[in-house]
């Protein structure tokens, strides 16, 4: 992309000045994806390779939330985002209160958040999960039932996946919620052969209709695996970009949503996050410490 050139140039080399690594989710378009990042995964493998860098600074390419888990994983550094506007429909759902009343109406009954929430949420709750490992997460609690926030869709697609009684709330993705079943169903009356694969945080209506139900990695290696002729990925646009230019023998449809959070990361914000060294994710010390409780104890699973 040669409009991108003189901003991957200087993105790549102010890292070096700065010891800095760019953090990328699987939502980002390809040319931060593909030129500028230095990790780039679902939310489980950002959340996990955060905690492996040996840079100072982290810039997150992707949403507030993700960017509030590098830093409570990484307290000591500096955690940038390059437009502190980039929020999620879900992770505005919850509030703190909203589960402290939760836990007092479900008294004993585990918490299990969302990574797609705020740190002050995550710091009431007692372990995180993320699309990738949420059945593994909620089994190793070993409880008969578990509050698992603030998902509905997801939380109902865990549901079927287990035997533990799922509770859950009402937030959605404002992305995923908009696919239909309806359209599902028209896409394979169009084309029979067609190979459709979505996110949990459909609805249930949607993933009935789909060959295959799994986060953005896992979306990810079903395509390296199985090398589908024509393919439909029901979740951001950018996953099927940035799958497209590794996957030669697929053949992608694209009916797809933005996510209007991921895309305000853009390469010319990246660098001026950079070059300013803004904006700074800043956790109130007494919420990151039982925030990071939650999310360490996902991190350190060993499933
Ligand atoms: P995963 O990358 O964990 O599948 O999450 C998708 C998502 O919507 C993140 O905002
Ligand atoms: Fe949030 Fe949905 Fe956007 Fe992911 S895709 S950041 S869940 S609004």
């Amino acid at each position: 992309w040669p409009v991108h050139a003189p901003y991957v140039k200087a993105i790549n080399d102010l890292k070096k000045v700065r010891n800095a690594v760019l953090l990328a989710h699987n939502y980002q378009t390809p040319e931060i994806y593909h030129c500028v990042a230095d990790v780039v995964g679902d939310s489980f493998a950002l959340a996990r390779e955060a905690t492996k860098t040996d840079a100072q600074i982290i810039v997150q390419g992707g949403v507030h939330f993700m960017a509030e888990t590098s830093k409570l994983l990484n307290p000591e550094k500096t955690v940038l985002i390059p437009d502190m506007r980039a929020g999620c429909s879900l992770a505005e759902s919850i509030t703190a209160e909203d589960v402290r009343a939760l836990k007092r109406k479900h008294p004993g009954v585990p918490v299990a958040v969302y990574v797609n929430t705020s740190a002050a949420v995550k710091a009431e709750a007692d372990i995180c999960l993320t699309s990738g490992n949420a059945v593994e997460v909620i089994e190793s609690l070993g409880a008969p039932e578990v509050l698992c926030l603030p998902d509905e869709y997801l939380a109902a697609w865990i549901a079927t996946q287990t035997k533990v009684k799922i509770i859950s709330w009402k937030g959605h993705c404002e992305v995923h919620e908009r696919f239909t079943g309806e359209e599902l169903r028209r896409l394979r009356e169009d084309d029979p052969s067609v190979t459709i694969i979505a996110h949990p945080e459909c609805p249930p209506d949607v993933l009935a209709e789909a060959d295959f139900t799994g986060s953005t990695a896992k979306m990810q290696e079903f395509v390296r695996v199985n090398k589908p002729k024509r393919l439909v990925m029901i979740t951001e646009c950018s996953m099927a970009d940035n799958i497209a230019e590794v996957s030669p023998e697929t053949e992608f449809l694209r009916p797809c949503n933005l996510c209007p959070h991921m895309k305000r990361i853009t390469l010319p914000k990246i660098l001026d996050s950079l070059l300013t060294m803004r904006e700074e994710i800043i956790i109130d010390p007494v919420i990151a410490a039982k925030a990071r409780r939650s999310v360490e104890r996902m991190v350190n699973l060993k499933i």
